[in-house]
This record gives C-alpha cells, structure tokens and sequence, in this order.
C-alpha cells in the first residue's frame, strides 16, 4: 500500500475512533464502557497486520508484531484515552500511524519483534492523576492508586474488574528486558510547526509537570442573611488565589499554570459556598523553575485562606520531572525527517506524553505532526493527510536504520 493511502487510512480511523465516546462529542476516559468498542476496532486492525492481541491489567491494548521470534523488542505506542470534549487525535493518531508504519515496513526482515502499545491512560481525567497505563507498563505504577476513586465514587480497582480485568495481575503489564526503545508519533497539540512551515519534527525533550488538588474550606452559610464582613467564603477565596496563580505563572518565563477544575459545595445560588476543590495544573521544562513556583502557588494558597479565616488543604498527585529523549534516536529520527521533508527539526513538547514516563526504562523517542491552528483539546484538533503521509514515511525509514544498526550490531 502507498504512504499516501495509508495516510488516509489513519485519518478515516481516527474518524471511527472519534465515534466511541462516552458524550455526544469525543470523551473516552479510563476504562469506560466506550473503550471497548475502541479495543475490538484496535484488536481488528492489529490482526489484519498478522499480531497477536492483548489487554493487560491497566487495559492497555498490546500487540505483537513478530510473533516473539526475536529476542529484541521494538515497543511503539501512544493513549487511547481522551479529555471531555476532545479532538480526534491526540493519542488515537500516535498508534493509527504506529500500525501503518508497521504496514509499511512489512516486507523487510526485522532483527526485532515490535510491540505496539495502545495506552489505557494518559489524560488523568476520570481518576485525577495521569498516565496510569504507560506507569504500569514501566512497573511504577502505585498499588495505593487502585483505592482512588472517581466522580461516582468508584475505584481504579472498581473499574479494572468493571472493564473484566485482573487487578491481581497488575505486575503481568510491565514491560521486560527484551524491549530496548520506544516510539511514539503524536499530533504537534501548539503552534510551533506550523508558525515555522514545517510537518514533522523529532521531540528532543517534554515539560515536566505538577498536579495538586486544593480544598478549600470556610463555612457554607445562608447568602441573604449572612453580612459580607461575617463570611467564610470557599469560592471568592480560590477566585482570589487563581488570580494569583495567573499572575505567578505570567511573571515567570516558559511557566504555565491552569487552574482548570473547581468543584464547589454545596454548589446553588442562594448558599455561600463552603467548600471548593480545585485542581492544578503547573508545567516547565525546567524543574528547578516549575518546583520552586508550585511552593510559592501554594504557600499563596495558605496565606489567602488564613486570611480569610478559612483552611486550605493541598495534595500533589503528581510531580513528573522534565525529560529529555535518547539523543541516540533522536538523532537517527533527525536523520529519516531531514531525508523524507528536507528540514530536520527539533522541538520541545509542553504536553505531557507516555514517551516521558517510558523513558525511565527504555530509550525514547517521539515525533510530533503539525497541528492545524495549533488548536488541541478541542473538537476543532486537526491534521493535513500530507503531513501524516511524511510520518509514516519518516517512520518506515527510521525503523528500516534501526533495523540496520541492530543487523550489524546483532
Ligand atoms: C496531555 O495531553 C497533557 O499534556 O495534559
Ligand atoms: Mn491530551
Ligand atoms: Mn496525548
């Protein structure tokens, strides 16, 4: 098949894809009930290829292209997983074009087998917390997270055995010694590529983030009766501290804070509000910058509470360190763009990605597609076909060197 027809087979998948959700529009989080018919579309495909399918414990789709002949593993994958209101493809594109790399290269001899890995989690939606399927695979994931619980106050373990999982067989997703890179293909999600008119570009490194969950508590009261100076309003305090998180965040080059989920108690009109949850999200690419600006978001937090004769309490659910891809692929992705488009180009990811929690264990590389007005997140996420074609084009051509190196060095 031609690049250009497995382009377009990637975009019609997404479409297909984009049709599984739990909403009107495109919502598919962590093991709910659309993620089957997404799996039984995924598991199709991947056996059209000759692969054998799995789902491991966290629900991750699994497939294996080679039958285990090899000794090495090639691991390839991207989310399956979206936020509410989503596009068609963040995550579902990365493993539409791992599958048609696959397709492209299928007449070469491979000294590997390669595993395509079509994450369960990435978006930390439904449970707070993200990358629960890549955390797994690495074997990092937190046993103490299967009591979390969702909005309807069910557990991660609830929804493991609701999907007809094992939560006993947890430690069978991890990936083992066999696996020695990973690559992930991921729409661009900003504006970078098409500012500089470019498709493609290698991922030389990916922000790190935060995420904390602040409660705010003061004293639910009666809106009519109660004097603006006899308060303890949970709601005017967080709107005073995300004013404040706006501004630390303006004042600090390359930082971004969002404060992009608030929850309040009881919640009506004619209450003050007595309780707010709110949700954090804070990101650099450099640690020593985003670490130090989440104390001071907090202790602000403290401070405005207090004030306020409130309290506040605050906990982090995740503090991922910035990462930087294996310079050794990076390289020969470099390589296989600048050949297929003529620029090779390499870019930082503000996104967060499975590629980040894959590289503690093995070496890592990514490449993003541009991103049709950069808008991501959003109903109106897009990709140009030609942009996928020169993906999986690159793509074919970086496993074909990695075959190579593995041929001589085998
Ligand atoms: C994932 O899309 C993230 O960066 O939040
Ligand atoms: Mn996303
Ligand atoms: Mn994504």
């Amino acid at each position: 098949m031609h690049f250009a027809e497995l382009a377009e087979r990637c975009i019609s998948r997404c479409r297909i894809i984009a049709g599984f959700s739990e909403t009107s529009g495109i919502t598919r989080t962590f093991l709910s009930d659309p993620m089957h018919a997404c799996h039984r579309a995924f598991s199709g495909w991947m056996e059209e290829l000759g692969m054998q399918v799995r789902v491991d414990a966290i629900g991750n789709l699994r497939g294996l292209y080679g039958g285990g002949r090899n000794r090495r593993r090639l691991l390839m994958g991207s989310h399956l997983d979206t936020v509410p209101g989503a596009g068609a493809y963040d995550g579902v594109l990365g493993v539409c074009i791992a599958l048609a790399v696959i397709d492209a290269v299928r007449t070469m001899d491979l000294p590997f087998d390669i595993e395509v890995l079509a994450f369960s989690e990435e978006e930390g939606v439904r449970f707070r917390t993200p990358f629960l399927g890549s955390l797994a695979a690495i074997g990092r994931f937190d046993p103490a997270l299967l009591n979390l619980q969702d909005s309807n106050g069910r557990t991660i373990r609830d929804a493991i055995m609701h999907f007809g999982l094992d939560p006993a067989r947890l430690g069978e997703a991890q990936i083992d010694g066999r696996a020695f890179a990973y690559l992930e293909f991921h729409i661009e999600q900003g504006p970078v590529l098409e500012d500089a008119r470019e498709r493609i570009a290698a991922v030389e490194a990916i922000a790190g983030q935060s995420r904390l969950e602040l409660t705010f508590k003061g004293r639910a009261s009666h809106a009519g009766t109660t004097p603006m100076h006899l308060r303890r309003d949970a709601l005017s305090a967080a709107a005073e501290w995300i004013t404040h998180v706006e501004r630390s965040a303006r004042d600090t080059d390359g930082l971004v804070a969002t404060v992009g989920r608030l929850q309040v108690v009881p919640g009506t009109g004619n209450v003050v509000p007595g309780e707010v949850r709110a949700g954090l999200d804070v990101r650099h690419s450099c640690d020593e910058i985003r670490i130090p600006a989440v104390s001071e978001i907090c202790s602000a937090a403290e401070q405005i509470a207090s004030r306020r004769g409130l309290t506040v309490a605050i906990d982090e659910t995740l503090n991922q360190s910035a990462v930087t891809m294996d310079e050794h692929l990076l390289k020969l992705m470099e390589r296989a763009i600048l050949r297929t488009t003529g620029v090779a180009r390499r870019i930082t990811s503000g996104a967060g990605h499975d590629a980040m929690i894959m590289a503690e264990k093995v070496p890592s590389a990514m490449m993003f597609i541009r991103s049709i007005g950069g808008i991501s997140h959003h109903p109106d996420e897009s990709v140009y076909l030609e942009d996928v074609e020169e993906a999986i084009r690159a793509g074919a051509l970086f496993l074909s060197d990695l075959a190579e190196q593995g041929k001589r060095t085998a």
